[in-house]
Protein backbone atom coordinates (compact mmCIF):
# COMPACT_ATOMS: atom_id res chain seq x y z
CA UNK A 1 0.00 0.00 0.00
CA UNK A 2 1.14 3.58 -0.56
CA UNK A 3 2.57 5.42 2.36
CA UNK A 4 0.08 7.75 3.80
CA UNK A 5 1.08 10.83 3.21
CA UNK A 6 1.67 9.79 -0.53
CA UNK A 7 -1.75 9.08 -0.27
CA UNK A 8 -3.04 11.75 1.46
CA UNK A 9 -0.94 14.10 -1.01
CA UNK A 10 -1.51 12.26 -4.77
CA UNK A 11 -4.13 13.95 -6.72
CA UNK A 12 -7.41 12.85 -8.81
CA UNK A 13 -6.46 13.18 -12.82
CA UNK A 14 -9.02 14.81 -14.44
CA UNK A 15 -8.85 12.59 -17.39
CA UNK A 16 -9.96 9.44 -14.78
CA UNK A 17 -12.89 11.44 -13.81
CA UNK A 18 -14.34 10.93 -17.50
CA UNK A 19 -13.82 7.32 -17.77
CA UNK A 20 -17.04 6.13 -16.27
CA UNK A 21 -18.26 2.22 -16.22
CA UNK A 22 -21.77 1.01 -17.21
CA UNK A 23 -24.29 1.40 -14.04
CA UNK A 24 -22.15 4.10 -12.80
CA UNK A 25 -23.81 6.84 -14.98
CA UNK A 26 -26.79 9.24 -14.53
CA UNK A 27 -28.70 10.28 -17.34
CA UNK A 28 -28.42 13.17 -18.82
CA UNK A 29 -31.78 15.27 -18.56
CA UNK A 30 -31.67 18.36 -17.41
CA UNK A 31 -31.65 21.79 -19.43
CA UNK A 32 -30.21 25.37 -18.61
CA UNK A 33 -33.76 26.22 -17.25
CA UNK A 34 -34.30 23.24 -15.28
CA UNK A 35 -30.63 24.13 -13.57
CA UNK A 36 -31.10 27.84 -13.30
CA UNK A 37 -34.55 26.58 -11.18
CA UNK A 38 -32.33 24.07 -8.74
CA UNK A 39 -30.54 27.40 -8.26
CA UNK A 40 -33.28 29.44 -7.51
CA UNK A 41 -34.99 26.57 -5.55
CA UNK A 42 -32.50 26.04 -3.22
CA UNK A 43 -31.34 29.70 -2.43
CA UNK A 44 -34.97 31.31 -1.82
CA UNK A 45 -35.37 29.78 1.12
CA UNK A 46 -37.08 31.54 4.35
CA UNK A 47 -34.60 34.03 4.06
CA UNK A 48 -35.88 36.40 2.41
CA UNK A 49 -38.99 36.33 4.31
CA UNK A 50 -37.69 37.68 7.34
CA UNK A 51 -34.90 39.34 6.75
CA UNK A 52 -35.80 42.43 6.52
CA UNK A 53 -36.46 42.70 9.55
CA UNK A 54 -32.94 42.14 10.56
CA UNK A 55 -31.36 44.17 8.26
CA UNK A 56 -33.20 47.43 7.44
CA UNK A 57 -32.95 48.66 11.59
CA UNK A 58 -28.92 48.57 10.85
CA UNK A 59 -28.43 49.19 7.24
CA UNK A 60 -31.76 51.77 7.21
CA UNK A 61 -32.93 52.40 3.27
CA UNK A 62 -29.29 51.71 2.20
CA UNK A 63 -30.25 48.28 2.68
CA UNK A 64 -30.79 47.92 -1.22
CA UNK A 65 -26.96 48.27 -1.26
CA UNK A 66 -26.45 45.39 1.56
CA UNK A 67 -28.48 43.34 -0.70
CA UNK A 68 -26.64 44.24 -3.76
CA UNK A 69 -23.25 43.79 -1.26
CA UNK A 70 -24.35 39.77 -0.04
CA UNK A 71 -25.12 39.68 -4.09
CA UNK A 72 -21.90 40.78 -5.09
CA UNK A 73 -20.25 38.46 -1.98
CA UNK A 74 -22.34 35.17 -3.12
CA UNK A 75 -21.09 36.55 -7.23
CA UNK A 76 -17.60 35.47 -6.30
CA UNK A 77 -18.21 31.85 -5.33
CA UNK A 78 -20.68 31.65 -7.64
CA UNK A 79 -18.36 32.87 -10.44
CA UNK A 80 -15.36 30.26 -8.98
CA UNK A 81 -17.99 27.41 -9.10
CA UNK A 82 -18.76 27.89 -12.64
CA UNK A 83 -15.15 27.71 -13.53
CA UNK A 84 -14.54 24.61 -12.09
CA UNK A 85 -17.98 22.79 -12.61
CA UNK A 86 -17.64 23.92 -16.31
CA UNK A 87 -14.13 22.55 -16.55
CA UNK A 88 -14.75 19.13 -14.52
CA UNK A 89 -18.32 18.42 -14.61
CA UNK A 90 -19.01 15.66 -12.22
CA UNK A 91 -21.55 15.52 -9.22
CA UNK A 92 -18.78 15.86 -6.40
CA UNK A 93 -19.14 19.86 -6.62
CA UNK A 94 -16.33 20.99 -4.08
CA UNK A 95 -15.56 17.41 -2.75
CA UNK A 96 -14.32 16.52 -6.76
CA UNK A 97 -12.89 20.09 -7.23
CA UNK A 98 -10.60 19.83 -4.39
CA UNK A 99 -9.55 15.86 -5.03
CA UNK A 100 -8.28 17.31 -8.33
CA UNK A 101 -6.71 20.54 -6.90
CA UNK A 102 -5.12 19.56 -3.89
CA UNK A 103 -5.46 15.80 -2.75
CA UNK A 104 -6.85 12.83 -1.60
CA UNK A 105 -6.90 14.14 2.13
CA UNK A 106 -8.26 17.96 1.80
CA UNK A 107 -11.17 16.23 -0.58
CA UNK A 108 -11.73 14.02 2.47
CA UNK A 109 -12.18 16.70 4.53
CA UNK A 110 -14.23 18.48 1.80
CA UNK A 111 -16.39 15.74 1.93
CA UNK A 112 -17.19 15.90 5.69
CA UNK A 113 -17.60 19.79 4.80
CA UNK A 114 -20.07 18.92 2.56
CA UNK A 115 -22.09 16.61 4.51
CA UNK A 116 -22.73 19.52 6.93
CA UNK A 117 -23.29 21.67 3.85
CA UNK A 118 -26.23 19.52 2.32
CA UNK A 119 -26.77 16.81 4.78
CA UNK A 120 -27.24 18.63 8.09
CA UNK A 121 -28.48 21.70 6.18
CA UNK A 122 -31.69 19.33 4.81
CA UNK A 123 -32.27 18.51 8.63
CA UNK A 124 -32.37 22.21 9.45
CA UNK A 125 -34.07 23.75 6.44
CA UNK A 126 -37.25 20.48 7.26
CA UNK A 127 -36.78 21.79 10.76
CA UNK A 128 -37.52 25.26 10.11
CA UNK A 129 -40.74 24.44 7.54
CA UNK A 130 -41.94 22.42 10.28
CA UNK A 131 -42.95 25.45 12.00
CA UNK A 132 -43.87 27.19 9.05
CA UNK A 133 -46.44 24.66 8.35
CA UNK A 134 -48.05 24.14 11.57
CA UNK A 135 -48.23 28.21 11.55
CA UNK A 136 -50.40 27.34 7.92
CA UNK A 137 -52.52 24.96 9.32
CA UNK A 138 -52.97 27.56 12.38
CA UNK A 139 -54.13 30.21 10.11
CA UNK A 140 -55.97 28.62 8.18
CA UNK A 141 -57.76 25.26 9.48
CA UNK A 142 -57.88 26.73 13.09
CA UNK A 143 -55.61 23.88 14.57
CA UNK A 144 -51.83 23.02 15.19
CA UNK A 145 -50.27 20.08 15.46
CA UNK A 146 -49.77 19.08 19.22
CA UNK A 147 -46.24 19.63 20.51
CA UNK A 148 -45.55 16.37 21.18
CA UNK A 149 -45.66 15.85 17.36
CA UNK A 150 -43.94 19.02 16.17
CA UNK A 151 -41.37 19.70 18.61
CA UNK A 152 -37.90 17.22 19.07
CA UNK A 153 -37.72 16.36 22.94
CA UNK A 154 -34.36 17.50 22.56
CA UNK A 155 -33.86 21.20 24.66
CA UNK A 156 -32.41 23.77 22.04
CA UNK A 157 -29.51 26.18 22.88
CA UNK A 158 -31.11 27.68 25.45
CA UNK A 159 -31.67 24.98 28.00
CA UNK A 160 -35.22 24.91 28.42
CA UNK A 161 -37.80 21.79 28.09
CA UNK A 162 -39.53 22.05 24.99
CA UNK A 163 -42.52 19.20 26.03
CA UNK A 164 -41.70 17.79 22.14
CA UNK A 165 -41.15 14.45 21.24
CA UNK A 166 -40.94 14.37 17.52
CA UNK A 167 -40.62 16.69 15.10
CA UNK A 168 -43.22 14.62 12.50
CA UNK A 169 -43.62 16.88 9.84
CA UNK A 170 -39.94 17.50 9.42
CA UNK A 171 -39.53 13.93 9.18
CA UNK A 172 -42.50 13.68 6.90
CA UNK A 173 -41.10 15.78 4.40
CA UNK A 174 -37.86 14.57 3.63
CA UNK A 175 -39.81 11.21 3.92
CA UNK A 176 -41.59 13.40 0.31
CA UNK A 177 -38.90 14.58 -0.79
CA UNK A 178 -37.12 10.81 -1.12
CA UNK A 179 -39.98 9.23 -2.81
CA UNK A 180 -39.86 12.42 -5.11
CA UNK A 181 -35.99 12.13 -5.80
CA UNK A 182 -36.49 8.10 -6.19
CA UNK A 183 -38.93 9.05 -9.23
CA UNK A 184 -36.26 10.88 -11.01
CA UNK A 185 -34.20 13.63 -11.26
CA UNK A 186 -36.34 15.50 -14.13
CA UNK A 187 -39.59 14.62 -12.46
CA UNK A 188 -38.09 16.08 -9.20
CA UNK A 189 -36.60 18.81 -11.39
CA UNK A 190 -39.93 19.28 -12.67
CA UNK A 191 -41.66 19.61 -8.89
CA UNK A 192 -38.95 22.36 -8.14
CA UNK A 193 -39.42 24.55 -11.45
CA UNK A 194 -43.09 24.78 -10.65
CA UNK A 195 -42.55 25.48 -7.02
CA UNK A 196 -39.80 28.20 -7.98
CA UNK A 197 -42.79 29.42 -9.78
CA UNK A 198 -45.03 29.56 -6.94
CA UNK A 199 -42.58 31.26 -4.74
CA UNK A 200 -41.44 33.99 -6.94
CA UNK A 201 -45.34 34.62 -7.85
CA UNK A 202 -45.98 35.06 -4.25
CA UNK A 203 -42.78 37.27 -3.76
CA UNK A 204 -44.04 39.28 -6.88
CA UNK A 205 -47.67 39.83 -4.98
CA UNK A 206 -45.76 41.23 -2.13
CA UNK A 207 -43.59 43.19 -4.54
CA UNK A 208 -46.40 44.83 -6.16
CA UNK A 209 -49.05 45.49 -3.28
CA UNK A 210 -46.27 47.16 -1.09
CA UNK A 211 -45.79 49.45 -4.13
CA UNK A 212 -49.24 50.41 -4.20
CA UNK A 213 -48.71 52.02 -0.40
CA UNK A 214 -45.29 53.67 -1.95
CA UNK A 215 -44.27 56.81 0.52
CA UNK A 216 -40.68 58.68 -1.11
CA UNK A 217 -40.55 59.70 2.25
CA UNK A 218 -39.49 56.34 3.91
CA UNK A 219 -36.07 56.64 1.05
CA UNK A 220 -34.99 59.63 3.27
CA UNK A 221 -31.91 59.81 4.88
CA UNK A 222 -30.83 57.33 2.81
CA UNK A 223 -27.35 56.55 4.24
CA UNK A 224 -28.33 57.18 7.48
CA UNK A 225 -26.73 54.53 9.10
CA UNK A 226 -23.58 54.14 7.28
CA UNK A 227 -20.78 52.43 5.88
CA UNK A 228 -20.65 49.91 9.04
CA UNK A 229 -24.66 49.21 8.94
CA UNK A 230 -24.62 48.68 5.09
CA UNK A 231 -22.06 46.08 5.66
CA UNK A 232 -23.01 44.45 8.81
CA UNK A 233 -26.66 44.10 7.08
CA UNK A 234 -24.73 42.60 4.05
CA UNK A 235 -23.37 39.86 6.44
CA UNK A 236 -27.23 39.46 7.57
CA UNK A 237 -28.39 39.11 4.31
CA UNK A 238 -25.60 36.70 2.85
CA UNK A 239 -27.85 33.40 4.46
CA UNK A 240 -30.20 34.76 1.78
CA UNK A 241 -28.05 34.00 -1.30
CA UNK A 242 -26.89 30.63 0.02
CA UNK A 243 -27.53 27.42 -2.12
CA UNK A 244 -26.32 28.97 -5.74
CA UNK A 245 -23.82 26.17 -5.53
CA UNK A 246 -26.47 23.17 -5.50
CA UNK A 247 -26.10 23.51 -9.62
CA UNK A 248 -23.01 22.28 -9.86
CA UNK A 249 -24.07 18.81 -8.37
CA UNK A 250 -26.45 18.26 -11.23
CA UNK A 251 -23.38 18.77 -13.59
CA UNK A 252 -23.58 14.52 -14.52
CA UNK A 253 -27.15 14.96 -15.28
CA UNK A 254 -26.91 18.18 -16.73
CA UNK A 255 -27.34 17.67 -21.21
CA UNK A 256 -24.18 20.12 -22.10
CA UNK A 257 -22.59 21.07 -18.48
CA UNK A 258 -19.91 23.16 -19.99
CA UNK A 259 -22.16 25.63 -21.11
CA UNK A 260 -25.32 25.18 -19.09
CA UNK A 261 -24.03 25.19 -15.35
CA UNK A 262 -22.16 28.39 -15.36
CA UNK A 263 -25.28 29.89 -17.43
CA UNK A 264 -27.22 28.52 -14.54
CA UNK A 265 -25.74 29.47 -11.63
CA UNK A 266 -25.01 32.76 -13.26
CA UNK A 267 -28.51 33.25 -14.44
CA UNK A 268 -29.55 32.21 -10.93
CA UNK A 269 -28.23 34.43 -9.14
CA UNK A 270 -29.25 37.35 -11.44
CA UNK A 271 -32.66 36.30 -10.77
CA UNK A 272 -32.46 36.00 -7.34
CA UNK A 273 -30.61 39.86 -6.91
CA UNK A 274 -33.16 41.05 -8.98
CA UNK A 275 -36.25 39.57 -6.82
CA UNK A 276 -34.58 40.25 -3.15
CA UNK A 277 -33.78 43.92 -4.59
CA UNK A 278 -37.21 44.51 -5.35
CA UNK A 279 -39.05 43.04 -2.29
CA UNK A 280 -36.52 45.13 -0.60
CA UNK A 281 -37.43 48.53 -2.65
CA UNK A 282 -41.40 47.37 -1.72
CA UNK A 283 -40.98 46.71 2.17
CA UNK A 284 -39.22 50.69 2.33
CA UNK A 285 -41.91 51.32 -0.04
CA UNK A 286 -44.78 50.41 2.57
CA UNK A 287 -42.87 51.24 5.43
CA UNK A 288 -40.79 53.35 7.63
CA UNK A 289 -37.33 52.40 8.41
CA UNK A 290 -38.09 52.88 12.57
CA UNK A 291 -41.23 50.55 11.84
CA UNK A 292 -39.35 47.49 11.01
CA UNK A 293 -37.39 47.35 14.61
CA UNK A 294 -41.09 48.41 16.21
CA UNK A 295 -43.06 45.88 18.35
CA UNK A 296 -45.46 45.66 15.68
CA UNK A 297 -43.29 44.24 13.20
CA UNK A 298 -43.18 41.02 15.24
CA UNK A 299 -41.80 37.92 13.83
CA UNK A 300 -43.97 36.91 10.65
CA UNK A 301 -41.56 39.04 8.41
CA UNK A 302 -42.97 40.23 4.68
CA UNK A 303 -46.61 38.92 6.30
CA UNK A 304 -47.07 41.32 8.63
CA UNK A 305 -46.76 44.03 5.83
CA UNK A 306 -48.92 42.76 3.84
CA UNK A 307 -51.59 42.07 6.52
CA UNK A 308 -51.22 45.92 7.63
CA UNK A 309 -50.68 47.38 3.83
CA UNK A 310 -54.33 45.27 2.64
CA UNK A 311 -56.14 45.42 6.36
CA UNK A 312 -56.95 42.01 5.67
CA UNK A 313 -55.14 38.54 6.69
CA UNK A 314 -55.81 36.67 3.79
CA UNK A 315 -52.95 37.69 1.16
CA UNK A 316 -50.25 37.17 4.43
CA UNK A 317 -52.15 33.82 4.76
CA UNK A 318 -50.84 32.95 0.84
CA UNK A 319 -47.54 34.53 1.95
CA UNK A 320 -47.09 31.91 4.53
CA UNK A 321 -48.18 29.36 1.83
CA UNK A 322 -45.77 30.94 -0.17
CA UNK A 323 -42.73 30.52 2.34
CA UNK A 324 -43.86 26.55 3.07
CA UNK A 325 -43.99 26.08 -0.62
CA UNK A 326 -40.48 28.20 -0.74
CA UNK A 327 -38.94 25.52 2.23
CA UNK A 328 -39.92 22.79 0.36
CA UNK A 329 -38.09 23.45 -2.77
CA UNK A 330 -34.80 24.24 -0.82
CA UNK A 331 -35.02 20.84 1.36
CA UNK A 332 -35.62 19.24 -1.87
CA UNK A 333 -32.69 20.17 -3.93
CA UNK A 334 -30.29 20.22 -1.32
CA UNK A 335 -31.26 16.69 -0.25
CA UNK A 336 -30.44 16.09 -4.40
CA UNK A 337 -27.03 17.64 -4.23
CA UNK A 338 -26.22 15.27 -0.75
CA UNK A 339 -27.44 12.15 -2.56
CA UNK A 340 -25.19 13.09 -5.76
CA UNK A 341 -21.89 14.31 -3.73
CA UNK A 342 -22.12 10.79 -2.12
CA UNK A 343 -22.11 9.29 -6.06
CA UNK A 344 -18.99 10.70 -6.56
CA UNK A 345 -17.19 10.13 -3.40
CA UNK A 346 -18.61 5.95 -3.70
CA UNK A 347 -17.09 6.05 -7.40
CA UNK A 348 -13.79 7.75 -5.94
CA UNK A 349 -13.80 4.14 -4.02
CA UNK A 350 -14.11 5.96 -0.35
CA UNK A 351 -17.43 4.73 0.72
CA UNK A 352 -19.25 1.32 -0.14
CA UNK A 353 -19.73 0.74 -3.85
CA UNK A 354 -23.31 0.42 -3.02
CA UNK A 355 -24.23 4.15 -2.99
CA UNK A 356 -23.35 3.88 -6.86
CA UNK A 357 -25.76 2.00 -7.87
CA UNK A 358 -28.29 3.33 -10.15
CA UNK A 359 -31.68 1.63 -10.39
CA UNK A 360 -32.38 0.52 -14.03
CA UNK A 361 -35.70 1.69 -14.06
CA UNK A 362 -35.90 4.72 -12.23
CA UNK A 363 -32.26 5.54 -13.01
CA UNK A 364 -31.91 7.41 -10.04
CA UNK A 365 -29.23 5.68 -7.06
CA UNK A 366 -31.70 4.47 -5.47
CA UNK A 367 -30.39 3.02 -2.28
CA UNK A 368 -27.81 6.62 -1.55
CA UNK A 369 -31.10 8.65 -1.72
CA UNK A 370 -33.04 6.22 0.43
CA UNK A 371 -29.75 5.78 3.09
CA UNK A 372 -29.04 9.59 3.04
CA UNK A 373 -33.13 10.69 3.78
CA UNK A 374 -33.65 8.36 6.61
CA UNK A 375 -30.37 9.28 8.05
CA UNK A 376 -31.52 13.53 7.74
CA UNK A 377 -35.11 11.95 8.58
CA UNK A 378 -33.75 11.06 11.58
CA UNK A 379 -31.79 14.18 12.76
CA UNK A 380 -34.79 16.49 11.62
CA UNK A 381 -37.19 14.80 13.98
CA UNK A 382 -35.15 14.70 16.80
CA UNK A 383 -32.20 17.62 16.76
CA UNK A 384 -33.13 21.33 17.19
CA UNK A 385 -32.81 23.40 14.46
CA UNK A 386 -30.41 26.07 16.71
CA UNK A 387 -27.64 23.20 17.11
CA UNK A 388 -27.70 22.58 13.06
CA UNK A 389 -27.62 25.95 11.46
CA UNK A 390 -23.90 26.68 12.81
CA UNK A 391 -22.27 23.58 11.37
CA UNK A 392 -24.05 24.42 7.96
CA UNK A 393 -22.20 27.77 8.20
CA UNK A 394 -18.89 25.74 8.94
CA UNK A 395 -18.92 23.42 6.46
CA UNK A 396 -20.48 25.87 3.54
CA UNK A 397 -17.55 28.46 4.07
CA UNK A 398 -14.67 25.52 4.38
CA UNK A 399 -16.10 24.30 0.61
CA UNK A 400 -16.42 27.77 -0.71
CA UNK A 401 -13.20 29.00 0.16
CA UNK A 402 -11.72 25.64 -0.65
CA UNK A 403 -13.34 25.61 -4.50
CA UNK A 404 -11.89 29.36 -4.85
CA UNK A 405 -8.37 27.67 -3.74
CA UNK A 406 -8.70 24.46 -6.36
CA UNK A 407 -9.56 27.55 -8.60
CA UNK A 408 -6.09 29.03 -8.77
CA UNK A 409 -4.41 25.77 -8.01
CA UNK A 410 -6.10 24.14 -11.72
CA UNK A 411 -5.17 27.46 -13.29
CA UNK A 412 -1.46 27.07 -12.58
CA UNK A 413 -0.80 23.38 -12.45
CA UNK A 414 -3.00 22.93 -15.49
CA UNK A 415 -2.69 25.75 -17.03
CA UNK A 416 -3.61 24.54 -20.75
CA UNK A 417 -7.28 22.83 -19.46
CA UNK A 418 -10.33 22.76 -21.10
CA UNK A 419 -12.23 25.82 -19.26
CA UNK A 420 -15.63 26.67 -21.21
CA UNK A 421 -16.15 29.11 -18.35
CA UNK A 422 -13.34 31.17 -17.02
CA UNK A 423 -13.55 33.64 -13.41
CA UNK A 424 -13.33 36.87 -15.32
CA UNK A 425 -10.75 39.52 -12.96
CA UNK A 426 -8.73 36.10 -12.07
CA UNK A 427 -7.15 36.36 -9.50
CA UNK A 428 -8.46 38.83 -7.69
CA UNK A 429 -12.00 37.00 -7.50
CA UNK A 430 -10.88 34.01 -5.66
CA UNK A 431 -8.52 35.36 -3.62
CA UNK A 432 -11.40 37.82 -2.50
CA UNK A 433 -13.68 34.57 -2.33
CA UNK A 434 -11.04 32.69 0.35
CA UNK A 435 -10.45 36.04 2.65
CA UNK A 436 -14.18 36.86 3.00
CA UNK A 437 -14.66 32.95 3.87
CA UNK A 438 -11.91 32.74 6.26
CA UNK A 439 -13.14 36.24 8.08
CA UNK A 440 -16.48 34.65 8.09
CA UNK A 441 -15.30 31.39 9.38
CA UNK A 442 -13.30 32.83 12.56
CA UNK A 443 -16.56 34.72 13.29
CA UNK A 444 -17.97 31.34 14.08
CA UNK A 445 -18.66 30.54 17.75
CA UNK A 446 -16.22 27.83 19.13
CA UNK A 447 -18.47 25.16 20.63
CA UNK A 448 -19.42 25.19 16.43
CA UNK A 449 -15.51 24.69 15.38
CA UNK A 450 -15.54 22.21 18.31
CA UNK A 451 -18.47 19.75 17.27
CA UNK A 452 -16.95 20.23 13.29
CA UNK A 453 -13.76 19.29 14.58
CA UNK A 454 -14.76 16.40 16.11
CA UNK A 455 -17.15 15.42 13.09
CA UNK A 456 -14.32 15.78 10.51
CA UNK A 457 -12.03 13.14 12.66
CA UNK A 458 -14.60 11.04 13.03
CA UNK A 459 -14.61 11.32 9.13
CA UNK A 460 -10.86 11.56 8.95
CA UNK A 461 -11.12 7.96 10.92
CA UNK A 462 -13.32 6.36 8.72
CA UNK A 463 -11.22 7.24 5.72
CA UNK A 464 -8.34 5.53 7.59
CA UNK A 465 -10.32 2.35 8.32
CA UNK A 466 -12.39 1.85 4.76
CA UNK A 467 -11.39 4.67 2.55
CA UNK A 468 -7.68 4.65 2.44
CA UNK A 469 -7.94 0.82 1.29
CA UNK A 470 -10.68 1.07 -1.15
CA UNK A 471 -9.80 4.06 -3.26
CA UNK A 472 -10.64 3.84 -7.00
CA UNK A 473 -6.92 5.40 -6.97
CA UNK A 474 -5.46 2.47 -5.64
CA UNK A 475 -6.11 0.29 -8.65
CA UNK A 476 -3.82 2.71 -11.11
CA UNK A 477 -0.69 0.42 -9.42
CA UNK A 478 2.20 2.40 -11.02
CA UNK A 479 2.98 5.84 -11.23
CA UNK A 480 3.32 5.90 -15.24
CA UNK A 481 -0.18 4.41 -15.37
CA UNK A 482 -1.54 7.40 -14.03
CA UNK A 483 0.78 9.74 -15.39
CA UNK A 484 -0.48 8.59 -19.00
CA UNK A 485 -3.68 10.60 -18.90
CA UNK A 486 -2.15 13.60 -17.29
CA UNK A 487 -0.10 13.89 -20.23
CA UNK A 488 -2.73 13.23 -22.65
CA UNK A 489 -4.94 16.16 -21.16
CA UNK A 490 -1.79 18.76 -20.69
CA UNK A 491 -1.02 17.86 -24.55
CA UNK A 492 -4.54 18.86 -25.32
N1 LIG B 1 -30.66 30.81 1.07
C1 LIG B 1 -31.40 29.95 1.88
C2 LIG B 1 -32.49 30.65 2.60
O1 LIG B 1 -32.61 31.84 2.50
C3 LIG B 1 -30.51 29.25 2.84
O2 LIG B 1 -33.25 29.99 3.29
Amino acid sequence: MVALGQQLLRKKPIILQRRHHEGEELPRRLGTFQLMMFGVGATVGTGIFFVLNEAIPVAGPAVILSFILAAFTAGLSALCYSELAAAIPVSGSSYSYTYHSLGEGVAVIVGGCVVLEYGIATSAVAVGWSGYFNELLHNVFGFQLPTALSISAIPGSDGAATGGVINLPAVVLVLLCMLLLIRGASESATVNAIMVCVKLSVLLLFVIIGFTAFNADHFSHFFAMGATGVSTAAGTIFFSFIGLDAVSTASEEAKNPQKSIPRAIIGALLIVTAIYILVALAGLSAKPVSWFSSPGAGEAGLAKILEEVTGTSIWATVLAAGAVISVFSVTLVILYGQTRILFSVARDGLIPHRFLSVNPKTLTPVFNTVVVSVIVAIIAGIVPADYLWDSVSFGTLVAFAMVAISVIVLRRRMPNLERPFKVPGYPVVPILTVVACIYVLFSLKPVTWAICGVWLALVFAGYLVYGRKHATLNTYTSDEEIAEPIRELEDQ
